[in-house]
């Protein structure tokens, strides 16, 4: 299998005050193309912190974050950026979505700043979320689910390699949440993309291939 995320003997160290934490501790795994794993574990395990990693948006203290094929531990922001760009989509938890603009100006958001037009495409996800009849609203007319519905949509426009997923259901009752993750691993299955779980919640992680356990910034299991 093709492997599009690996995280060689990672660690992470946050200075809070006087004390040095660490957020992640000599972390190894990998993520293969089309795959989804979960990563599981309390609320300080540092779920977030690895996302951020893979995400560009962080860099780690020691070790390799390769994301499609590029070593984000060392390399330059040109580089950062164009695999945040081509490579990588996200979910958060409370949606992210832009107040100022439409469900469909949202979707599109990732292609716009790569400079690119693709409306037939935006249409087909906007259809395929159920969302076609929302387009044209704003953020703060949906409900949480069309919120994170549209969130979902956006995360694949551009077609990732890897989506990364942060809590996506946190800020859902449980009967949107469960529908959001099942149209969220949907997709990804039909676009081939790897995604990348974090969720505290275990009962979350069932669709997974892999269920990574952190706890206190290590490997405590892989299920
Ligand atoms: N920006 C930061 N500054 C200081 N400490 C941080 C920062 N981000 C995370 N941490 C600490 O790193 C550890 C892991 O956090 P995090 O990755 O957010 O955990 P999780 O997402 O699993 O709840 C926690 O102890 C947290 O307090
Ligand atoms: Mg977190």
């Amino acid at each position: 299998m093709e492997i599009v995320t690996e995280l060689r003997s990672v660690t992470k160290r946050y200075r809070r005050g006087d004390e040095l934490v660490n957020a992640l501790h000599d972390v190894s795994f990998t993520l293969g193309a089309s795959e989804m794993v979960a990563l599981v574990g309390p609320s300080g395990c540092g779920k977030s912190t690895t996302l951020n990693l893979v995400a560009g948006v962080d860099r780690p203290d020691e070790g390799q974050v390769i994301v499609c094929g590029t070593d984000l531990a060392a390399a330059g922001e040109p580089a950062l950026v164009q695999a945040r760009r081509h490579c990588i989509g996200i979910i958060f938890q409370a949606f992210h979505l832009m107040p100022h603009l439409t469900v469909a100006e949202n979707v599109a958001l990732p292609l716009a700043l790569d400079g690119r037009r693709d409306p037939a495409r935006v249409d087909d996800l906007l259809r395929r979320v159920g969302l076609e009849h929302r387009r044209s609203h704003f953020p703060a007319e949906l409900s949480g689910g069309e919120q994170q519905r549209t969130a979902v949509a956006r995360a694949l426009v551009h077609r990732p390699a890897v989506v990364l997923a942060d809590e996506p259901t946190g800020s859902l009752d449980s009967a949107s949440g469960a529908a959001v993750l099942q149209l969220m691993d949907e997709l990804r299955r039909q676009e081939g993309s790897a995604l990348l779980l974090a969720t505290h919640d275990e009962s979350l992680a069932t669709l997974a291939d892999r269920v990574i356990r952190l706890r206190d910034g290590g490997i405590e299991a892989v299920l």
